[in-house]
Protein backbone atom coordinates (compact mmCIF):
# COMPACT_ATOMS: atom_id res chain seq x y z
CA UNK A 1 0.00 0.00 0.00
CA UNK A 2 1.36 3.27 -1.17
CA UNK A 3 1.01 5.61 2.52
CA UNK A 4 -0.31 8.77 2.29
CA UNK A 5 1.32 11.70 0.90
CA UNK A 6 0.83 15.01 0.07
CA UNK A 7 3.85 16.45 -2.05
CA UNK A 8 4.84 18.80 -4.60
CA UNK A 9 5.99 16.75 -7.08
CA UNK A 10 8.02 18.35 -9.76
CA UNK A 11 11.65 18.11 -9.21
CA UNK A 12 11.33 15.26 -6.82
CA UNK A 13 13.92 12.83 -7.96
CA UNK A 14 13.59 9.21 -7.28
CA UNK A 15 16.76 7.65 -5.75
CA UNK A 16 18.52 6.16 -8.40
CA UNK A 17 18.31 1.81 -7.67
CA UNK A 18 14.01 2.94 -7.62
CA UNK A 19 13.82 4.78 -10.61
CA UNK A 20 15.96 2.02 -12.03
CA UNK A 21 13.61 -1.16 -11.09
CA UNK A 22 10.96 1.15 -12.36
CA UNK A 23 11.57 2.44 -15.24
CA UNK A 24 14.21 0.61 -16.81
CA UNK A 25 13.69 -3.46 -15.70
CA UNK A 26 10.11 -3.32 -14.97
CA UNK A 27 8.00 -4.34 -17.77
CA UNK A 28 4.50 -3.60 -15.49
CA UNK A 29 5.97 -0.30 -15.08
CA UNK A 30 6.33 0.60 -18.78
CA UNK A 31 3.15 -0.67 -19.59
CA UNK A 32 1.51 1.09 -17.10
CA UNK A 33 3.40 4.09 -18.20
CA UNK A 34 2.21 3.51 -21.81
CA UNK A 35 -1.49 3.41 -20.80
CA UNK A 36 -2.14 6.03 -18.69
CA UNK A 37 -0.05 8.78 -19.23
CA UNK A 38 -0.17 8.51 -23.24
CA UNK A 39 -2.93 6.47 -24.87
CA UNK A 40 -5.51 7.09 -21.86
CA UNK A 41 -5.56 11.44 -22.20
CA UNK A 42 -6.02 10.56 -26.41
CA UNK A 43 -8.66 8.32 -25.83
CA UNK A 44 -10.20 11.15 -23.52
CA UNK A 45 -9.29 14.09 -26.12
CA UNK A 46 -10.55 12.39 -28.99
CA UNK A 47 -14.02 10.83 -27.89
CA UNK A 48 -15.01 10.39 -24.07
CA UNK A 49 -13.77 13.52 -22.40
CA UNK A 50 -16.40 16.07 -23.68
CA UNK A 51 -19.35 13.24 -23.69
CA UNK A 52 -18.59 12.73 -19.64
CA UNK A 53 -17.69 16.44 -18.72
CA UNK A 54 -21.16 17.39 -20.18
CA UNK A 55 -23.20 15.50 -17.50
CA UNK A 56 -21.36 17.66 -14.52
CA UNK A 57 -24.18 20.29 -15.88
CA UNK A 58 -26.67 17.79 -15.72
CA UNK A 59 -25.67 16.49 -11.65
CA UNK A 60 -24.78 20.05 -10.31
CA UNK A 61 -20.92 18.81 -10.07
CA UNK A 62 -18.92 21.47 -10.14
CA UNK A 63 -19.99 24.73 -9.05
CA UNK A 64 -17.81 28.10 -8.45
CA UNK A 65 -15.95 27.86 -4.80
CA UNK A 66 -15.72 24.69 -4.14
CA UNK A 67 -13.43 22.15 -2.49
CA UNK A 68 -13.26 19.38 -5.61
CA UNK A 69 -11.66 15.63 -4.61
CA UNK A 70 -10.52 14.48 -8.18
CA UNK A 71 -9.84 11.20 -6.62
CA UNK A 72 -7.62 8.94 -9.38
CA UNK A 73 -7.32 12.04 -11.68
CA UNK A 74 -5.00 10.49 -13.96
CA UNK A 75 -3.43 13.02 -16.14
CA UNK A 76 -5.57 15.59 -15.03
CA UNK A 77 -7.96 15.56 -18.13
CA UNK A 78 -10.84 16.92 -15.47
CA UNK A 79 -8.66 17.89 -13.60
CA UNK A 80 -7.80 20.91 -15.21
CA UNK A 81 -11.06 22.01 -16.25
CA UNK A 82 -12.41 21.82 -12.94
CA UNK A 83 -10.08 24.49 -11.56
CA UNK A 84 -11.30 26.37 -14.11
CA UNK A 85 -14.93 26.07 -12.84
CA UNK A 86 -14.06 26.08 -8.79
CA UNK A 87 -12.16 29.33 -9.67
CA UNK A 88 -9.87 31.11 -6.99
CA UNK A 89 -12.11 30.76 -4.57
CA UNK A 90 -12.19 27.36 -4.58
CA UNK A 91 -10.01 24.37 -4.66
CA UNK A 92 -8.76 21.13 -6.16
CA UNK A 93 -7.74 17.81 -4.86
CA UNK A 94 -5.82 16.09 -7.56
CA UNK A 95 -5.09 12.16 -6.00
CA UNK A 96 -3.93 9.50 -7.69
CA UNK A 97 -1.93 6.34 -6.70
CA UNK A 98 1.12 7.03 -10.07
CA UNK A 99 3.59 9.73 -9.32
CA UNK A 100 4.45 10.41 -13.01
CA UNK A 101 0.75 11.28 -13.14
CA UNK A 102 0.74 13.96 -10.89
CA UNK A 103 3.86 15.57 -12.03
CA UNK A 104 1.62 15.84 -15.57
CA UNK A 105 -1.29 17.72 -13.74
CA UNK A 106 1.54 19.90 -12.05
CA UNK A 107 3.21 20.77 -15.10
CA UNK A 108 -0.09 21.23 -16.73
CA UNK A 109 -1.40 23.27 -14.21
CA UNK A 110 1.74 25.50 -14.10
CA UNK A 111 1.35 25.92 -18.02
CA UNK A 112 -2.08 27.03 -17.63
CA UNK A 113 -1.61 29.42 -14.66
CA UNK A 114 -3.53 27.65 -12.23
CA UNK A 115 -2.35 27.79 -8.89
CA UNK A 116 -5.76 26.01 -7.15
CA UNK A 117 -4.82 22.54 -8.01
CA UNK A 118 -2.76 20.68 -5.22
CA UNK A 119 -1.46 16.91 -5.97
CA UNK A 120 -1.62 13.92 -3.83
CA UNK A 121 0.19 10.76 -4.31
CA UNK A 122 -1.83 7.84 -2.57
CA UNK A 123 -4.12 5.08 -3.35
CA UNK A 124 -6.66 5.04 -0.20
CA UNK A 125 -6.42 8.18 2.46
CA UNK A 126 -6.26 11.87 1.76
CA UNK A 127 -5.00 12.84 4.66
CA UNK A 128 -8.18 15.80 4.41
CA UNK A 129 -9.83 17.07 7.33
CA UNK A 130 -13.07 15.16 7.95
CA UNK A 131 -16.35 16.84 5.96
CA UNK A 132 -13.79 19.71 4.54
CA UNK A 133 -15.12 18.43 0.48
CA UNK A 134 -17.83 19.72 -1.56
CA UNK A 135 -17.59 16.73 -4.79
CA UNK A 136 -15.66 13.56 -4.95
CA UNK A 137 -15.37 13.04 -8.67
CA UNK A 138 -13.96 8.96 -9.82
CA UNK A 139 -13.79 8.38 -12.88
CA UNK A 140 -13.11 5.43 -14.55
CA UNK A 141 -11.17 4.45 -11.58
CA UNK A 142 -13.22 2.35 -8.84
CA UNK A 143 -13.00 -1.04 -10.64
CA UNK A 144 -9.11 -0.48 -10.10
CA UNK A 145 -8.94 0.32 -7.02
CA UNK A 146 -8.31 -3.02 -4.75
CA UNK A 147 -9.48 -1.98 -1.36
CA UNK A 148 -12.54 -0.53 -2.08
CA UNK A 149 -14.71 -0.39 0.54
CA UNK A 150 -12.07 1.64 2.43
CA UNK A 151 -11.70 4.07 0.17
CA UNK A 152 -15.47 4.86 0.25
CA UNK A 153 -14.95 5.04 4.09
CA UNK A 154 -12.65 8.05 3.45
CA UNK A 155 -14.63 9.29 0.86
CA UNK A 156 -17.06 9.62 3.55
CA UNK A 157 -15.28 10.73 5.84
CA UNK A 158 -13.72 13.72 3.77
CA UNK A 159 -17.37 14.84 2.43
CA UNK A 160 -19.79 17.63 3.94
CA UNK A 161 -22.74 16.37 5.02
CA UNK A 162 -24.56 17.88 1.29
CA UNK A 163 -21.48 16.54 -0.43
CA UNK A 164 -21.23 14.73 -3.31
CA UNK A 165 -19.98 11.14 -4.67
CA UNK A 166 -19.86 11.00 -8.06
CA UNK A 167 -18.49 7.78 -9.55
CA UNK A 168 -18.62 6.99 -13.59
CA UNK A 169 -17.04 3.56 -13.16
CA UNK A 170 -17.71 0.16 -16.20
CA UNK A 171 -18.94 -1.21 -13.23
CA UNK A 172 -22.37 0.28 -13.18
CA UNK A 173 -24.82 -1.64 -10.51
CA UNK A 174 -21.76 -3.90 -8.85
CA UNK A 175 -20.59 -0.11 -7.55
CA UNK A 176 -23.60 -0.37 -5.19
CA UNK A 177 -22.67 -3.53 -3.33
CA UNK A 178 -19.91 -1.03 -2.15
CA UNK A 179 -21.54 1.99 -1.55
CA UNK A 180 -24.34 0.40 0.62
CA UNK A 181 -24.88 1.51 4.23
CA UNK A 182 -22.20 4.86 3.54
CA UNK A 183 -24.25 6.45 0.27
CA UNK A 184 -27.97 6.73 -0.84
CA UNK A 185 -28.07 7.05 -4.74
CA UNK A 186 -29.78 10.28 -5.91
CA UNK A 187 -29.08 10.45 -9.87
CA UNK A 188 -27.80 8.11 -12.18
CA UNK A 189 -27.06 8.22 -16.50
CA UNK A 190 -25.50 5.06 -17.79
CA UNK A 191 -22.07 4.61 -16.34
CA UNK A 192 -22.43 7.61 -14.09
CA UNK A 193 -23.65 7.09 -10.55
CA UNK A 194 -24.73 10.46 -8.56
CA UNK A 195 -24.44 10.02 -4.49
CA UNK A 196 -24.67 11.72 -1.29
CA UNK A 197 -24.10 10.64 2.67
CA UNK A 198 -25.69 8.73 4.64
CA UNK A 199 -24.87 10.30 8.17
C1 LIG B 1 -8.43 5.07 -16.20
S1 LIG B 1 -7.44 6.23 -15.32
C2 LIG B 1 -8.65 7.54 -15.18
C3 LIG B 1 -7.98 8.88 -15.05
C4 LIG B 1 -8.97 10.06 -14.96
N1 LIG B 1 -9.86 9.93 -13.81
C5 LIG B 1 -9.80 10.15 -16.20
O1 LIG B 1 -10.99 9.79 -16.13
O2 LIG B 1 -9.27 10.54 -17.25
C6 LIG B 1 -7.46 5.53 -13.69
C7 LIG B 1 -6.52 6.28 -12.73
O3 LIG B 1 -6.80 5.83 -11.41
C8 LIG B 1 -5.57 5.69 -10.72
N2 LIG B 1 -5.83 4.76 -9.62
C9 LIG B 1 -6.09 3.43 -9.68
N3 LIG B 1 -6.28 2.92 -8.45
C10 LIG B 1 -6.16 3.96 -7.59
C11 LIG B 1 -6.25 4.07 -6.16
N4 LIG B 1 -6.51 3.02 -5.38
N5 LIG B 1 -6.06 5.28 -5.62
C12 LIG B 1 -5.79 6.36 -6.38
N6 LIG B 1 -5.68 6.32 -7.74
C13 LIG B 1 -5.87 5.13 -8.32
C14 LIG B 1 -4.59 5.21 -11.78
O4 LIG B 1 -3.27 5.48 -11.42
C15 LIG B 1 -5.05 6.02 -12.99
O5 LIG B 1 -4.38 7.26 -13.07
Amino acid sequence: MVAYKKLRLSGRKLPDIERFFREKLNPLYKAHYAIWVYWWPLWRSLYSGQNIQRKWGQFNLAKEGQAFLDYGCGTGWFTIPVARVVGMRGKVYALDCFHRQLQIVEERSRKKGLTNIETMLSNSNTGLPDESIDTVWMCDVFHEVEQRRAVLEELHRVLKREGILAIYDGMRDRVLSYTAGLFSLTGRDGKLLRFTKIR
